[in-house]
């Protein structure tokens, strides 16, 4: 059966679209894992079937991750959120200060968390602007536990080109809910990379974590089993149920990554997709990219904007009837944001653009 020919582009910043051929080989899983005569959603998570998908998306994490062996590939749930606080909860001690890098309401909401814990240091903030930049001024405390930092800020559409470094011992926390697997990724660099799977991965319900493994009995040890990493890594995430059906299909996400070429093949296509779009942001009378610093520009969400609230409306339902869904803005920034994540294709950017360009000569 072909994929459905009612589909549109979606732009929605997540869940986001997933690859064609990841949905097809889901829908045939649903009902048989295999040849099991059992679904997916059906299978127990200590049999063999659901054992073999968890063990193929854990190396193949590894693989296409780059993911050292000193690392352990984890699946959790509760999203990114409750990494906002899992980290302090496990790293940060009352007397103690963790440095955060505040470049959206992402790393803010992590600051509350962590604030519940112990002191928090504000590196930077790009607060002043909106959060349109990424701040290269920094300034760390003296001994931070760690560093945290939000790689892409979905609803501000930045992105950092680097991570930012670490004093001392810290280890480096990063919340790549929103880029994970869109580029090349120095694991090694970071102590914790936490995501939650809906934008790049596969479904919501399921949050990757690759940890150091020298971290894990670092971590404190008098908390709930569920909020201890310790608990997870110990019992290869199944101390309780996992979401077997979400690590299911991030097995096959990164399995058509790989398919694809990888993360170097993926960054290519998505840089190739935000340039388009830029370009003509930055020719455009009508419509103004929100993020104008080139090194600040994020390739996975583009922000943009005409600077009047109706004309965006006007906009956005004239791009509805083009067959360009999920465009709206996020309230805090307004006007449209056009996310494109590694599966959203090449040609519903070609279609974005001409529909632009449509609009901008009749408006
Ligand atoms: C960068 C970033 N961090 C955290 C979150 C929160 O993720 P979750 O809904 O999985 O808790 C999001 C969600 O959009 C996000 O974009």
């Amino acid at each position: 059966m072909p994929a459905a020919a009612n589909r549109v582009f979606n732009f929605s910043a997540g869940p986001a679209t997933m690859p064609v051929p990841v949905l097809e080989e889901t829908r045939e899983a649903l009902l048989s894992l295999g040849d099991s005569g059992i679904g997916v959603l059906e299978h127990s998570h200590r049999g063999k079937a659901f054992l073999k998908e968890y063990q193929e998306a854990v190396s193949l994490i590894r693989e296409v991750g780059g993911v050292p062996d000193d690392y352990e590939v984890l699946f959790l749930q509760g999203g990114a959120s409750l990494q906002f606080a899992m980290v302090p909860m496990n790293y940060l001690a009352k007397d103690a200060t963790a440095d955060y890098l505040v470049t959206g309401s992402w790393s803010e909401k992590a600051v509350k968390e962590a604030k519940l814990f112990g002191n928090v240091h504000s590196v930077c903030s790009s607060k002043d602007k909106n959060f349109n930049y990424i701040p290269t001024e920094r300034k760390y405390s003296d001994k931070p536990a760690y560093v945290h930092f939000t790689s892409n800020n979905t609803i501000f559409g930045t992105q950092f080109q680097t991570e930012p470094e670490t004093p001392g011992d810290a280890f480096l926390v990063c919340d790549a809910s929103s880029d994970i697997f869109s580029r090349p990724l120095d694991v090694s660099k970071r102590g914790i990379v936490y995501a939650g799977a809906q934008k790049n991965l596969g479904p919501s319900g399921v949050t990757l974590v690759l940890i150091r493994k020298d971290l894990i009995g670092r971590g404190k040890g008098d908390l709930s089993a569920m909020l201890k990493y310790s608990t997870f890594a110990e019992n290869e995430s199944m101390y309780n149920t996992p979401p077997t059906f979400g690590i299911y299909v991030v097995k096959l996400v990164v399995k058509w990554i790989k398919e694809q070429g990888g993360l170097k093949a993926m960054h290519e296509r998505n840089l190739a997709k935000a340039t388009k779009l830029y370009k003509y942001l930055d020719h455009s009378q009508l419509f103004k990219a929100t993020v104008t610093d080139p090194n600040s520009r994020s390739l996975m969400n583009v922000t943009f904007v005409t600077g009047d609230d109706e004309q965006d409306a006007k906009f956005i339902k004239f791009a509805t009837g083009k067959g360009l869904d999920g465009l709206k803005g996020h309230r805090s920034v307004g006007g449209m944001r056009a996310s494109i994540y590694n599966a959203f294709p090449q040609e519903g950017v070609d279609v974005l653009v001409a529909a632009m360009r449509e609009f901008e000569a009749n408006a």
